[in-house]
This record gives structure tokens, C-alpha cells and sequence, in this order.
């Protein structure tokens, strides 16, 4: 009787002390920690070395019926052009894949994109679809029927063979068949192309010395596509929406 008393004893004290999600003492009556399980729900982004993607694996045929239940009605049978969105596949050469640059994205005369044609990293359309798609249900899709509909979209896109199994395990080396692997570039503006570049800057993040100001900017063109900000926001709050014509797009 003593055993089984301190058996559950224990199995309680154990719960309490593992148990995270109480209160945070450092501050006190604002909610409580978040428990692992839910960081875990919420922590699904995949990094382009992969770092985040969960193991698992799926056939192109098994990817074949996840599209075709779940994605052909607003993508089309082959991922073409819809009403829905532009195309998945398409617009790519064996040429790309060799120097993986698209080179239709050069040409002024390209009209039109799939997702293939932009993508650099696999990572990322995996971890759009897992995230995002279906439309209608994002975050419905398993594990395993995510690396079947992806390896569907690389056979659509003449990536991989119809017999193909993508899995964590050779997820590395299908990103270097991509056919814009090399096309990511940081050497120009987000809103405007002539811009200066937002990413890779060199402000101080950490044990700065001297004063660090830290502020967002909108370039005029991209201020100017939503109409009066101004009358957009809320009248509390420290974000004032800047109405146009204003050029002091810089706010700290
Ligand atoms: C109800 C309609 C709908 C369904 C079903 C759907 N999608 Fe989408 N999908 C969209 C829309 C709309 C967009 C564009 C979203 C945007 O631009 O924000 C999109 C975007 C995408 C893109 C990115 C396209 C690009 O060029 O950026 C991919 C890839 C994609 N969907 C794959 C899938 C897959 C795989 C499935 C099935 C598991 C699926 N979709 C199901 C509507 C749908």
C-alpha cells in the first residue's frame, strides 16, 4: 500500500515539476509559459539546409492522389494556369536544371511564372504546402502526403522520375536539380528592383556600441498602392498611417 502511495506520489511530483505550462514567476499573473506541445504546433518552419524537416517519405504515385484530391480542383490536373493561382509547373529547361538559373526569367517577353520557374529552395515549397496548402485547409496535409505532393510537383516539373520516393533522407540532393537554385539574389531592393538592398545590411544586432535606431521604411511607390493610410489605422496605438503624397515614409 506504502509502494503504491509513493508510486503516485511520485508520478504527481514529477507531472508538477515537468509540466511547463505554469505560470512564469518572473512575470507574475501575466499568463503562463507555453508547454513543449504547443511550441511544437506553432515551431514547422524548414530552413533551406532543412534544418526543421521531419522525417518521412512519399511516392510520386501516392502524391499523384493527394493531388488529385485535394489540389486539382483549383490548380488543374497538371498544375497549370487557373483562375485560382498561376501555374505550379512549366517555363523551365533541361538547361536551367544544369545551371540552375531560369533563364525565361531574364527575358522581358516572359508573361508568365509557375512556382518552379522562382523557387531556389525545395525547403520552401515544402514547408509552403505543409504550412499553407490546401487553401481551404492549411495545415491538413500529413507529413507524409506533404513529401508525396511535393515529389508530384518535382515529376510534373520533369525533376524526378514517375518512380521516385522523396524522403528526408534525399531531399539534399534534389535541391540541387532545381532549376533556380542559383537564382536567389540580395543585391536590390524589395519594392523596387533599382532600391537599395534590406537584406544582409551590416547594423550592429548585438553588443552594439553607440546608439542603435531601429525603424521601418516603405518605399513611395509601395506607400502609395493602398491608398490614404492615414485613415486606415486605428486612432490609438503608436503606428500612424501616413496619408499620401507625404514623403516621410521613415517612422521610428
Ligand atoms: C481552394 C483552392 C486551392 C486548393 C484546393 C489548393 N490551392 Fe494551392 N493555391 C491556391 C491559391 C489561391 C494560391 C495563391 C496563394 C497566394 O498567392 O497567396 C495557391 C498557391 C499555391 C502554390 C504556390 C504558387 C506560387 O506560384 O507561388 C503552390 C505550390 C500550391 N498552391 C500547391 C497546392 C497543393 C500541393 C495543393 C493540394 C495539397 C493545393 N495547392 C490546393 C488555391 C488552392
Amino acid at each position: 500500500m506504502f509502494r503504491l502511495i509513493s508510486i503516485g506520489l511520485l508520478f504527481l511530483l514529477s507531472c508538477a515539476c515537468m509540466n511547463p505550462a505554469q505560470a512564469d514567476p518572473k512575470y507574475p499573473g501575466v499568463g503562463r509559459s507555453a508547454t513543449t506541445r504547443e511550441i511544437q504546433a506553432w515551431n514547422i518552419d524548414v530552413r533551406p539546409d532543412f534544418k526543421g524537416l521531419p522525417k518521412g517519405t512519399g511516392t510520386v504515385l501516392q502524391g499523384q492522389q493527394v493531388w488529385d484530391a485535394k489540389c486539382a480542383s483549383c490548380h488543374g490536373t497538371f498544375g497549370e494556369l487557373t483562375q485560382m493561382s498561376g501555374p505550379i509547373v512549366g517555363g523551365t529547361t533541361a538547361e536551367d536544371s544544369r545551371t540552375g538559373r531560369v533563364a525565361a526569367l531574364s527575358k522581358p517577353n516572359t508573361v508568365l511564372r509557375s512556382a518552379i520557374m522562382k523557387v531556389p529552395t525545395l525547403s520552401t515549397l515544402w514547408d509552403y504546402l505543409y504550412r499553407a496548402m490546401p487553401w481551404t485547409a492549411p495545415k491538413s496535409l500529413s507529413v507524409n502526403e506533404t513529401y508525396a505532393v511535393t515529389a508530384y510537383i518535382l515529376n510534373l516539373a520533369e525533376i524526378v522520375p514517375e518512380d521516385f520516393s522523396l524522403s528526408d533522407e534525399n531531399i539534399k540532393t534534389i535541391q540541387e536539380r532545381m532549376p533556380n537554385r542559383n537564382g536567389m539574389r540580395r543585391d536590390h531592393g524589395l519594392s523596387t528592383v533599382k532600391g537599395t538592398p534590406d537584406v544582409a545590411n551590416t547594423d550592429c544586432m548585438k553588443d552594439c556600441t553607440g546608439k542603435v535606431t531601429v525603424h521601418a521604411t516603405i518605399s513611395e511607390d509601395a506607400l502609395h498602392s493602398h491608398g490614404d493610410l492615414s485613415l486606415q489605422n486605428r486612432r490609438f496605438g503608436s503606428v500612424r498611417g501616413l496619408p499620401p503624397g507625404k514623403n516621410a515614409a521613415k517612422r521610428d
